[in-house]
Protein backbone atom coordinates (compact mmCIF):
# COMPACT_ATOMS: atom_id res chain seq x y z
CA UNK A 1 0.00 0.00 0.00
CA UNK A 2 1.32 3.77 -0.90
CA UNK A 3 0.54 6.59 0.85
CA UNK A 4 1.78 9.90 0.44
CA UNK A 5 4.31 11.16 2.67
CA UNK A 6 2.31 14.31 2.57
CA UNK A 7 0.10 14.28 5.86
CA UNK A 8 1.64 11.89 7.49
CA UNK A 9 1.78 11.92 11.41
CA UNK A 10 4.88 8.60 11.96
CA UNK A 11 5.09 7.51 15.20
CA UNK A 12 8.29 6.12 15.73
CA UNK A 13 9.52 3.68 18.78
CA UNK A 14 12.21 1.44 19.58
CA UNK A 15 11.42 -1.18 22.36
CA UNK A 16 11.98 -4.38 23.66
CA UNK A 17 10.26 -7.23 23.06
CA UNK A 18 7.69 -6.47 25.76
CA UNK A 19 7.07 -2.99 24.74
CA UNK A 20 9.22 -0.89 27.22
CA UNK A 21 11.38 1.76 25.92
CA UNK A 22 13.38 2.03 29.65
CA UNK A 23 14.16 0.47 32.94
CA UNK A 24 12.40 1.53 35.26
CA UNK A 25 15.36 3.65 36.53
CA UNK A 26 15.26 5.93 32.98
CA UNK A 27 17.93 4.09 31.69
CA UNK A 28 17.27 3.32 28.21
CA UNK A 29 20.54 3.59 25.72
CA UNK A 30 20.45 1.55 23.60
CA UNK A 31 17.84 -0.45 23.29
CA UNK A 32 17.79 -1.26 19.74
CA UNK A 33 20.90 -1.91 17.75
CA UNK A 34 23.38 0.03 15.20
CA UNK A 35 21.75 -0.92 12.19
CA UNK A 36 17.99 0.01 13.90
CA UNK A 37 19.42 3.58 14.58
CA UNK A 38 20.56 4.00 11.06
CA UNK A 39 17.55 3.37 9.97
CA UNK A 40 15.47 5.51 12.10
CA UNK A 41 17.55 8.22 10.54
CA UNK A 42 17.22 7.49 6.63
CA UNK A 43 13.15 8.18 8.27
CA UNK A 44 14.17 10.90 9.98
CA UNK A 45 15.02 12.44 6.61
CA UNK A 46 12.02 11.56 4.62
CA UNK A 47 10.26 13.58 7.16
CA UNK A 48 9.82 17.66 7.78
CA UNK A 49 9.58 17.91 11.39
CA UNK A 50 11.04 15.55 14.32
CA UNK A 51 8.78 16.20 17.68
CA UNK A 52 9.68 15.10 20.89
CA UNK A 53 8.06 16.05 24.33
CA UNK A 54 10.28 17.76 26.93
CA UNK A 55 10.31 14.30 29.07
CA UNK A 56 12.63 13.05 26.67
CA UNK A 57 14.75 16.13 25.95
CA UNK A 58 14.97 16.06 29.89
CA UNK A 59 15.99 11.99 29.66
CA UNK A 60 17.91 11.74 26.57
CA UNK A 61 18.98 15.01 25.96
CA UNK A 62 18.64 14.14 22.02
CA UNK A 63 19.35 16.39 18.80
CA UNK A 64 17.10 14.87 16.90
CA UNK A 65 18.95 15.74 13.30
CA UNK A 66 20.19 13.35 10.96
CA UNK A 67 23.21 12.01 10.53
CA UNK A 68 25.36 9.71 8.81
CA UNK A 69 23.37 10.36 5.58
CA UNK A 70 25.42 12.74 3.09
CA UNK A 71 23.64 15.41 1.46
CA UNK A 72 20.64 14.73 3.07
CA UNK A 73 17.56 17.41 4.18
CA UNK A 74 17.76 17.99 7.81
CA UNK A 75 14.06 18.27 9.42
CA UNK A 76 13.41 20.98 11.46
CA UNK A 77 12.93 19.84 15.72
CA UNK A 78 10.10 20.67 17.71
CA UNK A 79 9.75 20.26 21.61
CA UNK A 80 6.26 20.55 22.88
CA UNK A 81 7.01 21.70 27.06
CA UNK A 82 4.24 23.36 28.77
CA UNK A 83 6.22 25.12 31.52
CA UNK A 84 9.61 25.50 29.32
CA UNK A 85 11.47 22.60 31.54
CA UNK A 86 13.60 22.47 28.81
CA UNK A 87 17.19 22.91 29.56
CA UNK A 88 19.26 26.02 27.95
CA UNK A 89 21.75 24.15 27.25
CA UNK A 90 19.73 21.18 25.51
CA UNK A 91 21.65 20.27 22.37
CA UNK A 92 18.49 20.13 20.61
CA UNK A 93 19.27 23.73 20.29
CA UNK A 94 23.04 23.17 19.02
CA UNK A 95 22.16 22.12 15.39
CA UNK A 96 22.06 25.42 13.34
CA UNK A 97 21.25 23.30 10.15
CA UNK A 98 17.62 23.93 10.73
CA UNK A 99 15.18 25.58 12.77
CA UNK A 100 13.82 24.09 16.89
CA UNK A 101 10.69 25.22 17.47
CA UNK A 102 9.49 25.10 21.21
CA UNK A 103 5.46 24.72 21.59
CA UNK A 104 4.69 26.09 25.25
CA UNK A 105 2.26 27.64 27.10
CA UNK A 106 2.36 30.97 28.49
CA UNK A 107 6.13 31.76 29.13
CA UNK A 108 7.82 34.88 30.85
CA UNK A 109 9.20 37.09 28.55
CA UNK A 110 12.81 36.45 30.04
CA UNK A 111 12.52 33.16 29.67
CA UNK A 112 11.05 33.12 26.21
CA UNK A 113 13.91 35.24 25.24
CA UNK A 114 16.35 33.31 26.54
CA UNK A 115 15.20 30.32 24.56
CA UNK A 116 15.45 32.86 21.19
CA UNK A 117 18.70 33.68 22.13
CA UNK A 118 19.41 30.05 21.71
CA UNK A 119 17.79 30.37 18.02
CA UNK A 120 14.78 28.43 18.99
CA UNK A 121 11.51 29.52 17.45
CA UNK A 122 9.27 29.70 20.58
CA UNK A 123 5.42 29.56 19.86
CA UNK A 124 3.24 29.96 22.88
CA UNK A 125 -0.56 28.19 22.77
CA UNK A 126 -2.99 27.69 24.88
CA UNK A 127 -3.07 25.25 27.51
CA UNK A 128 -5.66 22.93 26.99
CA UNK A 129 -6.43 20.09 29.88
CA UNK A 130 -2.81 21.57 31.77
CA UNK A 131 -0.94 20.85 28.86
CA UNK A 132 -0.44 22.54 25.09
CA UNK A 133 -2.51 20.11 23.16
CA UNK A 134 -1.06 17.88 20.04
CA UNK A 135 -3.78 18.74 17.90
CA UNK A 136 -2.76 22.53 17.90
CA UNK A 137 1.37 21.33 17.60
CA UNK A 138 0.45 19.52 14.75
CA UNK A 139 -2.25 22.51 13.13
CA UNK A 140 0.96 25.25 13.73
CA UNK A 141 3.29 23.29 11.96
CA UNK A 142 1.11 22.52 8.97
CA UNK A 143 0.86 25.78 8.86
CA UNK A 144 4.38 26.39 8.48
CA UNK A 145 4.66 24.13 5.49
CA UNK A 146 5.51 21.06 7.48
CA UNK A 147 2.94 18.06 6.44
CA UNK A 148 5.28 15.18 6.92
CA UNK A 149 5.77 14.95 11.10
CA UNK A 150 7.19 12.37 12.58
CA UNK A 151 6.86 11.72 16.66
CA UNK A 152 9.81 10.64 18.46
CA UNK A 153 8.92 10.94 22.08
CA UNK A 154 7.78 8.74 24.99
CA UNK A 155 5.09 7.42 26.16
CA UNK A 156 3.29 10.56 26.87
CA UNK A 157 3.52 11.81 23.84
CA UNK A 158 3.04 8.71 22.02
CA UNK A 159 -0.18 8.31 23.53
CA UNK A 160 -1.45 11.93 23.02
CA UNK A 161 -0.68 10.75 19.31
CA UNK A 162 -3.01 7.89 19.51
CA UNK A 163 -5.64 9.31 21.73
CA UNK A 164 -6.19 12.00 19.39
CA UNK A 165 -6.57 9.86 16.19
CA UNK A 166 -3.39 11.77 14.82
CA UNK A 167 -0.72 9.03 13.96
CA UNK A 168 -1.39 7.62 10.48
CA UNK A 169 2.04 5.50 10.56
CA UNK A 170 3.93 3.64 13.10
CA UNK A 171 7.56 2.40 12.70
CA UNK A 172 8.45 -0.09 14.83
CA UNK A 173 11.65 -1.54 15.53
CA UNK A 174 11.87 -4.12 18.36
CA UNK A 175 14.88 -5.64 20.30
CA UNK A 176 14.93 -9.39 21.51
CA UNK A 177 15.76 -8.15 24.72
CA UNK A 178 12.72 -8.61 27.61
CA UNK A 179 13.22 -5.28 30.14
CA UNK A 180 9.69 -6.86 32.56
CA UNK A 181 6.74 -5.00 34.05
CA UNK A 182 9.11 -2.80 36.11
CA UNK A 183 9.87 -1.05 32.63
CA UNK A 184 8.49 1.84 31.03
CA UNK A 185 5.54 2.10 28.56
CA UNK A 186 6.27 2.65 25.02
CA UNK A 187 2.60 3.73 25.26
CA UNK A 188 1.12 5.63 28.23
CA UNK A 189 -2.31 5.11 29.77
CA UNK A 190 -5.28 5.31 27.02
CA UNK A 191 -8.08 4.74 29.36
CA UNK A 192 -9.80 1.99 27.26
CA UNK A 193 -12.77 0.59 28.73
CA UNK A 194 -13.47 -1.59 25.26
CA UNK A 195 -11.19 -3.50 22.87
CA UNK A 196 -13.56 -2.03 19.84
CA UNK A 197 -11.81 1.40 20.93
CA UNK A 198 -8.33 0.40 20.19
CA UNK A 199 -6.80 2.42 17.24
CA UNK A 200 -5.91 -0.43 14.33
CA UNK A 201 -2.66 -0.53 12.44
CA UNK A 202 -2.12 -2.59 9.30
CA UNK A 203 1.51 -4.12 9.25
CA UNK A 204 3.01 -3.02 5.39
CA UNK A 205 6.27 -3.85 5.57
CA UNK A 206 8.24 -6.13 8.57
CA UNK A 207 12.21 -7.11 7.56
CA UNK A 208 15.21 -7.98 10.02
CA UNK A 209 17.25 -4.72 10.90
CA UNK A 210 20.53 -7.14 11.90
CA UNK A 211 18.70 -8.69 15.21
CA UNK A 212 16.14 -6.54 15.41
CA UNK A 213 12.85 -6.57 13.82
CA UNK A 214 11.70 -3.24 12.06
CA UNK A 215 8.01 -3.40 11.46
CA UNK A 216 5.63 -0.49 9.52
CA UNK A 217 2.04 -0.49 9.71
CA UNK A 218 -0.38 2.38 8.84
CA UNK A 219 -3.54 3.35 10.13
CA UNK A 220 -7.06 1.40 9.37
CA UNK A 221 -9.86 3.01 9.45
CA UNK A 222 -12.31 0.17 9.18
CA UNK A 223 -10.21 -2.77 10.80
CA UNK A 224 -11.02 -6.24 9.63
CA UNK A 225 -8.57 -8.30 11.59
CA UNK A 226 -11.19 -8.38 14.07
CA UNK A 227 -13.18 -10.99 12.54
CA UNK A 228 -9.85 -13.36 12.49
CA UNK A 229 -10.13 -16.44 14.42
N1 LIG B 1 12.59 3.98 22.82
C1 LIG B 1 12.02 5.03 22.25
O1 LIG B 1 11.50 4.95 21.14
C2 LIG B 1 12.02 6.33 23.02
C3 LIG B 1 11.94 7.53 22.33
C4 LIG B 1 11.93 8.71 23.08
C5 LIG B 1 11.99 8.66 24.48
N2 LIG B 1 12.09 7.47 25.11
C6 LIG B 1 12.13 7.39 26.58
O2 LIG B 1 10.93 7.92 27.09
C7 LIG B 1 11.14 8.35 28.43
C8 LIG B 1 10.46 9.70 28.64
O3 LIG B 1 9.09 9.49 28.55
P1 LIG B 1 8.06 10.68 28.73
O4 LIG B 1 6.70 10.09 28.52
O5 LIG B 1 8.35 11.44 29.97
O6 LIG B 1 8.51 11.63 27.51
P2 LIG B 1 7.78 12.50 26.39
O7 LIG B 1 6.52 11.84 25.90
O8 LIG B 1 8.84 12.76 25.39
O9 LIG B 1 7.43 13.85 27.13
C9 LIG B 1 6.33 13.92 27.97
C10 LIG B 1 6.14 15.34 28.44
O10 LIG B 1 5.79 16.18 27.34
C11 LIG B 1 4.99 17.24 27.84
N3 LIG B 1 3.78 17.41 27.03
C12 LIG B 1 3.32 18.60 26.61
N4 LIG B 1 2.20 18.45 25.93
C13 LIG B 1 1.91 17.14 25.92
C14 LIG B 1 0.86 16.39 25.37
N5 LIG B 1 -0.14 16.95 24.68
N6 LIG B 1 0.85 15.06 25.55
C15 LIG B 1 1.86 14.46 26.22
N7 LIG B 1 2.89 15.11 26.77
C16 LIG B 1 2.93 16.46 26.61
C17 LIG B 1 4.61 16.89 29.26
O11 LIG B 1 5.37 17.72 30.13
P3 LIG B 1 4.78 19.18 30.50
O12 LIG B 1 3.42 18.92 31.09
O13 LIG B 1 5.76 19.75 31.43
O14 LIG B 1 4.69 19.90 29.22
C18 LIG B 1 5.02 15.44 29.42
O15 LIG B 1 5.43 15.12 30.73
C19 LIG B 1 12.64 8.39 28.63
O16 LIG B 1 13.03 7.29 29.41
C20 LIG B 1 13.19 8.24 27.22
O17 LIG B 1 14.44 7.58 27.21
C21 LIG B 1 12.11 6.30 24.40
Amino acid sequence: MSVPIEGRVTLKVATSLDGKIALANGKSQWITNALSRQCVHHIRAEHDVIVTGVGTVLSDDPQLNVRGLEGSDQPARAVIDTHGRTPLDAKIFSSAESPCYLFTGPLQAERRADYEARGAVVIECPIQEGRVSLTTVVERLRERGMDAIMIEAGGALAASGLKTGLVTHIEWFRAPIILGGDGLNVIADLGLVEIAQAAHFQRVQSQAAGSDLWESYIYQDTPSCSQDL
